[in-house]
This record gives C-alpha cells, structure tokens and sequence, in this order.
C-alpha cells in the first residue's frame, strides 16, 4: 500500500485504464481529421469550421437560408458534414414520397435518439415503423379519441393557462410566454398519452420530475447530433463520462416514470379510456401480453412529438402578434365575442386564423430540418449526385425563405397568402414546399390535433388579452436567436407583458 491507502495493482490498472480512454479519445480525433478536415476548404466548410458565419447571420439556419437561396438548384452540399442540404421541393417530394425506400431515417439518427425513444414511431424504419404507423394513425384518427383529446385540450385552456394569464395579467408581472407553453403542451400531451396529469402548469408552477428528464433528454440527445463526430459521445458513453453520464440518469428517471404510468393504466383498467395508451393497450388484445417497453417507446415517442413542436409554434405566434397588433384584431375579430362558444366545430371554421398559424409556422417551423440517410447511391431531381450512406438534409426553415417558392415578399409575415380559396378561404400549399410537417408517407401523425389545440389556444388568448413582448426579446422579436435542440426554442424565452383586452 501507498501513502494513499490504494494498492499498487489498482493505482496501474487505473493509470492503463485513463490512458486507454485517452488514447481512444485521440484516435476519434485523428480519425475525425483524416476523414475530414483538411482535405476541404471551399468558402462553406471553412465558414462552418471557423464559425465566420456568425458574424452576419443570427442561427444556423439563416446562413443555410441564405446559401440556399444563393444556390442556382436550391442545393448546397457541407462537405466537413458529409451533408446535402436542399430546399428544393422536387428534392423534398423526391425523398419523401417518390423513392422514400432509399431515403430512411438510418442507423446515425437512430443511434441519437435510440436510448431515450428506443423502437418508438419516432426512431424506427421498415417493416417496425410500419406497424406502429398503422395502428397510431387507426387511434389518432378515431372519434373517440380526437374527442377526448379535444375535451382535455378545452380543459386545460380553460381551467389552467387561462387563470395563469389572468393572474400574470392582474398582478402586471412580466411572464415568459415559453415556459408557460412548454407547461402546457406538457399537461396536455401527457393527459392525451398516458391519461394522468403532471400538473405543470399549477398555479405556483411546480416543476415536473418527468418534464425535467425529459427536458434533459432531449437537449442532449440533440448535443449528440450537434457534435463534429459520432465517434466522440459513442467514446463517452462507453466511458459514462460528461452529458453521456447525465443523458443516462435522466433516461432511468423517464423510464422509471413511464413505467410507473404504465403500472398505474393497468390498475385503473384501460378498456373505457380514450388516452394513447390504452387505446394501444387495448388494440393489442392481452394487455398482459404487450411488452411494457413496447408500450413504453411508443408513447414516449408521442410525449417527443407533441410536446415541444405545439409550444415552440405558439411562442412564435405571440411573438409575432406582439409585432403585428393589427393581425391580432382580425383574429379577434373572426373569433368573436365572448358569448360565441367555442367548440370543436367552430374552431373548424376559424380560416384566418388558420392562415395566421400556417403563415407562422412558414417563418418559424418548430422542427427547423430534418435528416434522412440515403441508402443507395442516387440522384435527386434537380442533378444533386448523392452517395451511398451520405446525408441529406431538407430544411423548412431555410424553405420559408425562399423567394422562388413564396416570392419577393417572403420575409413579410401576411397570413392572407394562404386565403386564396373561393370567398378567402384557406387553402393549403404543397406540402413538398411547406414540409413543416414533414410530407409524404411519414407525414405527421398529429397534424389536425396540433391546428385544434393552436386554435383553441390562439383564439381564447387573443380574445381575452393583448401580449406585449418586453426587454430585448421585444426589440429585437423578430430575428430571435434559437438554441440548438429537435425542436426551435428561443433563447433566454419569451418574457411577455400581459393587460387584459378592451372590449
Ligand atoms: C405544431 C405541431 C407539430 C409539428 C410542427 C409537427 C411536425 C412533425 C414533423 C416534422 C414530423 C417528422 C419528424 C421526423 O420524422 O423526424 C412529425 C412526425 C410525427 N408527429 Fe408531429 N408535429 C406536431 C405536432 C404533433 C402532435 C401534437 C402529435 C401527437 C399527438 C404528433 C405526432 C407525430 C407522430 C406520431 C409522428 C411520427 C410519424 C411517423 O414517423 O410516421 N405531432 N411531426
């Protein structure tokens, strides 16, 4: 023994052990290097490498938007990213619908999310994805299921975000409207999921074990995209070192609860409830026979799915009715007064403010690009050669952005672009150019719930309160700056003024 109590065997075997790792860690990076780096030194690698794009553009994105519009195909290739980035929508149609076999998700994005969603829709190609597909769409797209889910929707607009406004409004405290959504669409999708409440969005605003796992989760899953090498969070999580240590406690704990929930569907019975899971429960037959974990990934999947995509689409929305009082008032207008109640049919009914959510979501898509991985060798429509196993990536961010799908007014904010069906009603775009959704076979599941919840949300706001954005965020509304996530969220949040609306 040492002066340190440690046997002398043990100190080596954990100076080799500390050495091993290093050197693994130094491999990654030759490897990374030699793949890589110094062999491409066009003017968009190196502006990526170095992070000169920062200096004239706010995000990511809008430096993909303006190299997009550059390119004469609307298709530009991050060579040091082994990527293709497209806004072009014969590409996007291409993809997603045409050869959509050839474009699937893939092992890379898998592997991201793997941990956290498992074999869940969300994660899952083939004949997996198939299946689920099938029976989420049957239950999603059932009367009793979409009544129930509006029922909750209704709910809590009317028992939870309404009394948090008021009070917000009454006491003339500053609030940040991203909280309070992100609390909402919480409670809503966990009641729609699993048919139990976290209760999030109380009045004292308590903090949620499984939102908080959650909210862990998903940022560093998304770190794991973020990073230059696969080879670098794979190393960590073998070593359980860094966000690879925290990802994995935060993982046991959505897992832990999950499984809580699903022990907790069982023993209140599942044959008369209407929430996801035990409508899939019920849809397998024994629900002793179904694997919890089966259970487990696909609800998971649908608390990723529609949780962080309705929060961030209403946060930009009152940021932009904040900037364009004059488009609240219409809204306000159509909704009418207090005395017209506000049902499912009636929400229906709302074109403009349909214009006015679609028109928001073209500026600001809550998932801002989208990756798939292309199987076999290929060539998109617009001549783009894409390798086998190389990326492409569509971006509908960049999409909105683009003068040739939009036209020279692109960057306005006019909801009455979509109002162009007979007596100005709605009519939808493309979706192969407005792919906010996504489009084709693996089109979003939970489209026209997520426009009725926006709609019930938007038009009982609006028609009680003005939101006023504050402090910088107010200033500079918008060319927010985003953080990076699988989901647009506004740095720093939303902190909104609230008054009470004159009638
Ligand atoms: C504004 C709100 C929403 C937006 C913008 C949105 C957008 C998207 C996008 C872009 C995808 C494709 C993701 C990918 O494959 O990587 C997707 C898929 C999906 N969404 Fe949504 N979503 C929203 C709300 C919802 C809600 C509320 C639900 C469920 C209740 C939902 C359920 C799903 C499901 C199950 C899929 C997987 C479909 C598949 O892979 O076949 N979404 N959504």
């Amino acid at each position: 023994m040492d002066a340190a109590g440690l046997p002398w065997a043990a100190q080596c075997a954990g100076m080799a052990f500390s050495a091993f790792s290093l050197c693994l860690v130094a491999l990654a990076v030759v490897l990374l290097l030699v793949r890589r780096w110094p062999w491409c030194s066009c003017h968009v690698c190196r502006a990526y490498l170095t992070g000169s794009w920062a200096r004239d553009f706010t995000n990511l994105g809008d430096w993909y938007a303006h190299l997009l519009r550059e390119s004469p195909t609307g298709t530009v290739h991050v060579h040091v990213l082994g990527c293709t980035v497209t806004a072009n929508p014969a590409n996007v149609e291409y993809m997603l619908k045409t050869n959509f076999d050839n474009f699937p998700k893939g092992k890379t994005f898998a592997a991201l999310l793997g941990d956290l969603l498992g074999g869940g829709i969300f994660n899952v190609d083939g004949d997996a994805w198939r299946h689920q597909r099938k029976m989420a769409s049957l239950e999603l797209g059932s009367v009793a299921v979409r009544s129930y889910a509006y029922k909750i929707i209704a709910q809590e607009v009317e028992a939870r975000l309404m009394p948090v406004l008021a009070d917000a409004a009454d006491r003339g405290a500053v609030v940040d409207l991203q909280d309070v959504f992100r609390r909402f669409a919480f409670d809503t999708i966990c009641k729609i999921s699993f048919g139990l409440d976290p209760g999030c969005l109380e009045r004292e605003m308590p903090m949620s074990k499984l939102a908080d796992a959650f909210d862990t989760a998903t940022r560093l899953c998304a770190m794991r995209g973020a990073a230059a090498s696969p080879l670098l969070w794979r190393m960590k999580r073998l070593l359980n070192i860094g966000s690879e240590r925290e990802l994995k406690k935060a993982i046991k704990l959505v897992d832990e609860l999950a499984a809580a929930m699903i022990r907790e569907r069982r023993k209140l019975g599942f044959a008369n409830s209407h929430d996801l899971l035990s409508r899939f429960m019920a849809s397998a037959g024994d629900a002793h026979a179904v694997d919890d974990k089966y259970l487990r990934d696909i609800v998971v999947s649908f608390l990723l799915a529609g949780r962080d995509t309705v929060s961030s689409a209403l946060t930009m929305l009152f940021m932009l009715l904040s900037k364009n009082p004059d488009v609240a008032a219409a809204m306000r207008a159509e909704a009418g007064d207090d005395s017209t109640p506000v049902t499912y049919e009636h929400l229906k009914g709302l074109h403009y403010t349909h214009a006015v959510l679609y028109e928001n979501m073209r500026l600001f898509p809550p998932v801002q690009f989208d990756s798939k991985f292309c199987a076999a060798a290929d060539v998109l429509p617009d001549g783009t050669y894409v390798s086998g196993g190389a990326r492409v990536m569509y971006h509908p961010y960049a999409m909105g952005r683009m003068p040739r799908i939009w036209g020279a007014d692109h960057g306005e904010f006019r909801p009455d672009r979509w109002l162009t069906g007979a007596g100005g009603s709605f009519v939808p775009e493309s979706l192969y150019k407005y792919p906010v959704f996504q489009a084709g076979l693996r089109v979003c599941l939970g489209k026209e719930l997520a426009i009725t919840e926006m709609k019930a949300v938007s038009v009982a706001v609006v028609r009680a309160f003005d939101v006023e954005v504050v402090g910088e965020s107010g200033s500079g509304a918008c060319a927010p700056k985003f953080v990076s996530g699988l989901t647009a969220s506004i740095s720093g949040g939303l902190p909104v003024r609230i008054r009470r609306a004159r009638k």
